[in-house]
């Protein structure tokens, strides 16, 4: 069959397109990490649970999502990317109409498990295409774009609670979700295949047609094919390499590790119960929700630090950065709960000091724990390695958001605060000792490296 060659711009415009529709993933993951933080607290006064029934109901999307992102690696694999982003299309959709329906904690926690899923399956599979349909120059903005969307999203859903609270109708905070759902479902129909995925599925031709109309140039797209069929000729060996490779399992708890770390700094605390800590500051319900959009705004500036500095400053300056700042904001925050915040000035500084942790994390932690991630694993153990820390991500959210209200019930607000602040101390120690600096370092150095046995913080020089 004889295609007519695309024009560059067309191309271009393809390309941007595609990029879009991928990154929108990134946003609805957002929107569903953010719309439960301000829909809480209406929902705990209509089915009158308790703050241990409230914690499932919160943690319930991130058990569903750990088990989505364990699935998602076979699923993207058999299926096809595109089939997979289609799957998690569908139960976003679904799993929101599901949320402002349910009728008693039970069903609302059953439902939003399903949209865990959807979540789960959508970061760990747009993070791949975006990666595989990206040309190389493009690589790094794609993936940055992806994280920036996460934070939009979060801040987009923060926004739109605060919108319906004034009508306290928590059934159209969760229930929204399903029309920018059902967008991406569209458009997800229009996307193509995965080139990579084509080439491992023995699909040459079909994969020169995707890349052609994505580059618009006949022997470039022949030369892409030319290097995916190279590049696959080294094959995954997961597993079978963990078990038999010391070094792998090295960098495989590294990347464990560091995803540990990112949720033990106390980011979800902020992100899933902000407007409850504003309240127990003693904010009234609406002030508390204002505050609560702030924390989304921060997020996405600060997200944008991290975007402009990484590659000119290196990851472990701004890891020390970030740590430091954390440990201050949350604990301060501890020492105001600890007096008891009884004036106004005092609780405007906590708030203020909730702000710098979060400005902390974002352009630190945030964004730089899945660059790390996904540059210390070496390219025979590499969709194992990132398919590893993607799953602990969602296990420490889960524990963090399974945790916190019982934290708080148990040991104070102070305690709690403080108990945070100390594992960011402790993240300095943890970033001096273990972490490499990858800053303009190439991965297959950085692979050499790990085999060679040289000590992890190493593994960059
Ligand atoms: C973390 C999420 C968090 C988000 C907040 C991400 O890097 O993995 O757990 O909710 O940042 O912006």
């Amino acid at each position: 069959m004889q295609i007519t060659a695309p024009s560059r711009a067309q191309a271009r415009r393809h390309a941007a397109f595609v990029a879009l529709l991928a990154a929108l993933a990134g946003l609805m993951f957002g929107l569903d990490v953010g719309v439960i933080s301000g829909a809480q607290q209406f929902i705990q006064r209509e089915f009158a649970v308790s703050d241990r029934v409230l914690e499932t109901i919160v943690s319930s999307m991130m058990l569903g999502a750990t088990i989505g992102a364990a699935g998602a690696g076979w699923l993207s694999g058999h299926f096809g990317r595109k089939r997979s982003l289609l799957f998690s299309a569908a139960l976003f959709v679904l799993g929101s109409l599901a949320c402002a329906a349910s009728w008693s904690p039970d069903s609302l926690i059953a439902a939003r498990i399903v949209l865990g899923l959807a979540i789960g399956v959508a970061a760990f599979t747009a993070p791949l295409y975006l990666a595989e349909i990206a040309s190389e120059d493009r690589r790094g903005a794609m993936i940055s774009t992806y994280q920036l969307m996460i934070t939009i999203g979060i801040f987009v859903a923060f926004l739109s609670d605060l919108a319906f609270s004034y009508t306290q109708s928590w059934r159209w905070m969760l229930g929204i979700i399903a029309v920018p759902g059902a967008l991406f479902l569209l458009g997800v129909l229009g996307l193509p295949e995965s080139p990579r995925w084509l080439v491992l599925r023995g699909r040459h031709d079909d994969a020169s047609a995707v890349l052609h109309r994505l580059r618009g140039d006949d022997a470039l797209a022949r030369r892409e094919v030319a290097d995916i069929e190279a590049q696959l000729r080294t094959p995954q060996q997961g597993l079978r390499l963990f078990l038999q490779n010391r070094n792998f399992r090295r960098s495989v708890a590294l990347g464990v590790l560091l995803q540990v770390v990112q949720q033990m700094t106390g980011i979800n605390v902020v992100m899933y119960y902000a407007p409850r800590i504003f309240a127990d500051m003693g904010y009234a319900t609406s002030a508390s929700l204002w505050f609560t959009a702030i924390v989304g705004l921060t997020n996405v500036l600060a997200t944008f630090i991290a975007i402009g500095f990484v590659d000119r400053i290196g990851r472990k300056p701004i890891l020390y950065a970030g740590f430091v700042v954390m440990a201050l904001g949350l604990g301060v925050v501890g020492t105001l709960m600890h007096m008891g915040m009884g004036s106004h000035a005092e609780r405007l500084l906590a708030v203020t000091m909730l702000l710098v942790f979060v400005v902390g994390f974002a352009f630190s932690a945030g964004p730089l724990v899945w660059t790390l991630c996904s540059e210390i694993q070496p390219l025979k153990g590499r969709d194992f390695g990132i398919g590893v820390s993607t799953v602990t991500n969602w296990v420490g959210t889960f524990i963090v958001g399974f945790t916190f209200l019982t934290l708080l019930n148990h040991f104070g607000h102070a305690n709690t605060f403080w108990l945070y602040a100390a594992f960011n101390a402790v993240f300095i120690l943890f970033t001096w000792t273990l972490v490499p600096e990858t800053k303009g370092v190439s991965l297959e150095h950085i692979e050499r490296n790990l085999f060679d046995g040289k000590p992890l913080r190493n593994l960059g020089t």
